[in-house]
């Protein structure tokens, strides 16, 4: 099972692991500083159970043999302790550890009290740890005191503020770490938006290249593809250009000799000839002009857009008229270049009459899971000659029925299309419908 916790953003993913990092440095630095105090809190611990203890010693030692029982029975002892006398030390199974023992040993030399007074033995039982010690001391006489202490436990987090010190410093950093990662990481979305960006407008500006050395250097590079793309596409359109200006002449020149053959059938055939390769030439410069245009991207009417192209193509065949159907939303706003994006949908709408004896236009406008507009142009003809669909699409070619009609085209009207769509980081998609007839689909960026 994918871990579904796991952010899908890099600025979610790499705050959540520089969070992660921050709770574990603070869950050490906490234990650290918890374990230091809880060593510190046994040491004085043992001081203070020390002192209260030879306090208690010198008391019941000054006292005379006889009236020790009966001072230990009104003496007010300090929280926790009890003290009894009698004649051997405390037992236990445990002897205090070594640490614990050196601690009160110390402390309970360094309380002053006349040399003749201090106990000859002393004995320690139990341990802080334990929460239960219990100490012997052997009196002047040779009785013995035998104390018993209840120790409570250490408790490291109780200081005024710590806490609050705690969660106020997490929180600071936490709020640091997500607001840097967020600063360092938002030139990447950038660099996608404008990668998108350049896929529908080859002409837009140039990214800014500063900010820290790599990401500069990302700008550049960046910009440096888009300026080869555009010469590269601003290459290739300046030849298709040439390749057609130049052929003008030399088929003007075959034009004029051609008038002198004499044999009135083959004069007819290839001033035919003559005439479809200068229609041929005369697309091509167009198609040249369209892709060199630099029409700008702006808010047009789709609906209306398709409505004014019905019209058109009905004015030119009005015997279809009654064919040409439009369906979908009346205003419909999409970001586009208004006459390249017409000469598109003309053109498919075109080849639906041409081919199809009618078009029927369908706008989808986007859906929840489809960002994109859908423009169906549908058609009830023979459908697409069978064969490779994506063919189609290549200049010059043409179906059968395109060559044997005696108005037949060009064959760039679907390269024309798909190059306008694709150049607004859109895709048309040719399909046969299922019911019969010919589903030319495009699909926009809103
Ligand atoms: N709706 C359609 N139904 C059937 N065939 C189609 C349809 N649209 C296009 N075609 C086929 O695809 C070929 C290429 O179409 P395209 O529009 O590129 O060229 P054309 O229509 O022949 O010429 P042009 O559009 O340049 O005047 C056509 O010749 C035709 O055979
Ligand atoms: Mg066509």
């Amino acid at each position: 099972m994918k871990l579904r916790l796991w952010p899908q953003s890099l600025v979610a993913r790499t705050t959540a692991t520089l969070l992660a990092v921050l709770a574990l440095v603070q869950i050490a630095g906490f234990t650290i500083t918890a374990l230091d105090r809880i060593r510190l809190q046994r040491f004085e611990q043992g001081r203070h159970l020390a002192l209260r203890v030879m306090e208690l010693y010198i008391t019941v030692a000054k006292t005379p043999a006889e009236q020790r029982a009966e001072l230990l029975r009104i003496l007010k002892m300090p929280a926790g302790f009890s003290a009894q006398l009698s004649d051997k030390p405390p037992a236990s199974l445990l002897i205090s550890p070594l640490e614990e023992q050196r601690v009160i040993r110390l402390n309970m030399a360094l309380v002053p009290m006349p040399h003749e007074l201090r106990p000859s033995e002393v004995s320690l039982l139990g341990s802080l740890q334990e929460g239960r010690m219990m100490i012997g001391l052997r009196l002047p006489q040779g009785q013995w005191l035998d104390i018993t202490a209840t120790i409570p436990s250490p408790r490291p987090w109780y200081a005024p503020g710590f806490l609050i010190a705690f969660v106020v410093m997490t929180v600071i950093a936490g709020g640091v770490i997500f607001w840097t990662v967020r600063r360092l990481i938002a030139p990447v979305a950038t660099l996608a938006e404008a990668a998108s960006h350049l896929g529908r407008d080859l002409h837009a500006p140039p990214l800014p290249e500063n900010g820290p050395t790599e990401l500069a250097r990302a700008a550049a590079a960046f910009n440096q593809m888009a300026e080869r793309l555009r010469r590269f596409v601003q290459d290739r359109t300046f030849l298709l250009a040439a390749i057609g200006h130049d052929l003008r002449t030399p088929i003007t020149r075959l034009r004029l000799r051609a008038e002198f053959i004499a044999d009135d059938e083959l004069r007819t055939k290839i001033l035919a000839d003559l005439d479809e390769l200068e229609t041929m030439v005369q697309a091509t410069m167009a198609f040249g002009r369209t892709a060199a245009s630099r029409e700008p991207l702006a808010p047009i009417d789709l609906a209306e857009l398709v409505r004014t192209v019905l019209d058109e193509v009905g004015d030119s065949k009005p015997e279809l008229a009654e064919n040409l159907r439009y369906e979908g939303p009346s205003h419909f706003t999409v970001h586009a270049r208004s006459v390249a994006l017409k000469r598109a949908v003309a053109n498919l709408v075109t080849n639906a009459a041409a081919y199809g004896g009618g078009a029927r236009v369908v706008l989808h406008p986007p859906s929840g899971e489809n960002p994109q507009v859908r423009l169906e142009i549908d058609d009830d003809g023979p459908g697409l000659p069978p064969g490779d669909i994506e063919s189609l699409f290549e200049p010059f070619r043409r179906g059968e029925d395109s060559r044997n009609r005696e108005t037949g085209g060009v064959g760039l009207g679907l390269t024309i299309a798909r190059d306008v769509v694709r150049e607004h980081g859109g895709e048309i998609i040719l399909s046969n419908r299922p019911e019969g007839g010919t589903r030319a689909t495009i699909l926009l960026p809103v």
